[in-house]
């Protein structure tokens, strides 16, 4: 336009700035969740979506540009595609697409479908971004992070489960209710699968450094009087009670891929449970993926925290860690 050629004196070319480049794929309430998160906690203003339905798509696109002048930084880049050629050099990639639980249905019984989903997901990402940290939320996320290492070709560190970085935030809201404290301030993790057979590790559970457990010994055990342990089964109830209330989990999920997000873009070395191979942990022998506590950056998972656990958690991991060698072994890759 003449009109910006008379505006400016221009100095240089426009800097594209790759390093925060974000692709969603699946713009479900998950993908739509996480990425209103992304832009609203100014995580990453560069999004690009991906999927089937381009309809949909550009609705949601339109909608959220149309946000930009209401973001912190309001120069928002949003785009779309349905063949993947605008994820070209993501540094991280989401994965929320493929089918989700239907009411009374578990996690596990969508892996034969999502599976399908993602052979013809991962490949089209990884070609267009080499380099990239995959992080995916799709369900049974455990088992399908699993996958998409195997289908990805990245190295194990690339490729990252939002696992039960949620669960722990759900319990931590729970125990900030009972203690009347913020969850901030409740240091807690549930680590295993995400899902039925969730770890809560109590023994570590703590406030500012004072263990519940030495406060009151039988804090999450069957003979606890006051009953902690049910904290434990509401977050296994969550996602059932709230899909059976509003079809579908968001929020939460969105937030928490979000700050997952933000962990590996800021290089922050935070601490976040996240399914990650847990293979030689705890004694697992198997090569099977699971949420432990790991410390997050530019490289994905950087390290693994290795938690003290009581013997009946490491017990309980194991069970996770059985159903997971039990389903990966029936999966035809
Ligand atoms: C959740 O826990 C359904 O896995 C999803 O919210």
């Amino acid at each position: 336009y003449s009109t910006v050629k008379k505006l400016f004196q221009s100095r240089h070319e426009k800097y594209v700035d790759r390093t925060n480049k974000v692709t969603v794929v699946g713009v479900g309430q998950v993908g739509m969740a996480t990425i209103f998160a992304l832009l609203t906690q100014n995580v990453s203003n560069n999004i690009v979506m991906v999927d089937t339905n381009e309809k949909k798509m550009k609705g949601e696109a339109m909608d959220l540009q149309h946000a930009s002048s209401f973001l912190y930084n309001g120069n928002a880049n949003i785009d779309f595609c349905t063949d993947y050629t605008k994820t070209k050099d993501s540094s991280v990639c989401v994965i929320a697409a493929g089918v989700r639980q239907e009411v009374g249905e578990d996690r596990l019984s969508l892996v034969e479908r999502n599976v399908e989903e993602l052979k013809g997901i991962v490949p089209k990402l990884v070609k267009h971004s080499p380099r990239t940290i995959i992080i995916i939320a799709s369900n049974p996320v455990d088992v399908l992070t699993y996958v998409t290492w195997k289908l990805s070709g990245l190295q194990k560190n690339r490729v990252i489960g939002s696992g039960t970085n949620l669960d722990s935030g759900r319990f931590r809201y729970l125990l900030s209710r009972k203690l009347n404290i913020a969850p901030f301030s409740c240091h807690a993790y549930i680590i295993g699968e995400h899902g039925d057979s969730c770890v809560p590790v109590w023994s570590s559970v703590n406030i500012a450094g004072v263990r519940l457990q030495d406060v009151n010994k039988n804090i999450g055990k069957d003979g606890d009087d006051e009953n902690w342990k049910e904290t434990h089964t509401q977050v296994v109830q969550s996602a059932y009670t709230i899909i059976k209330l509003k079809g579908y989990t968001s929020w939460a999920i969105g937030l928490s891929i979000s700050q997952i997000v933000k962990a590996v873009l800021t290089n922050s070395t935070r601490v976040h449970a996240v399914t990650t191979c847990v293979q030689g942990e705890h004694g697992v022998a198997d090569e099977v993926f699971l949420s432990l506590p790991c410390v997050l950056g530019r490289s994905g998972v950087q390290d693994i925290i290795r938690q003290p656990l009581s013997h009946s958690e490491r017990n309980l991991f194991h069970k996770s860690a059985a159903i997971m060698t039990d389903i990966q072994c029936r999966l035809q890759l």
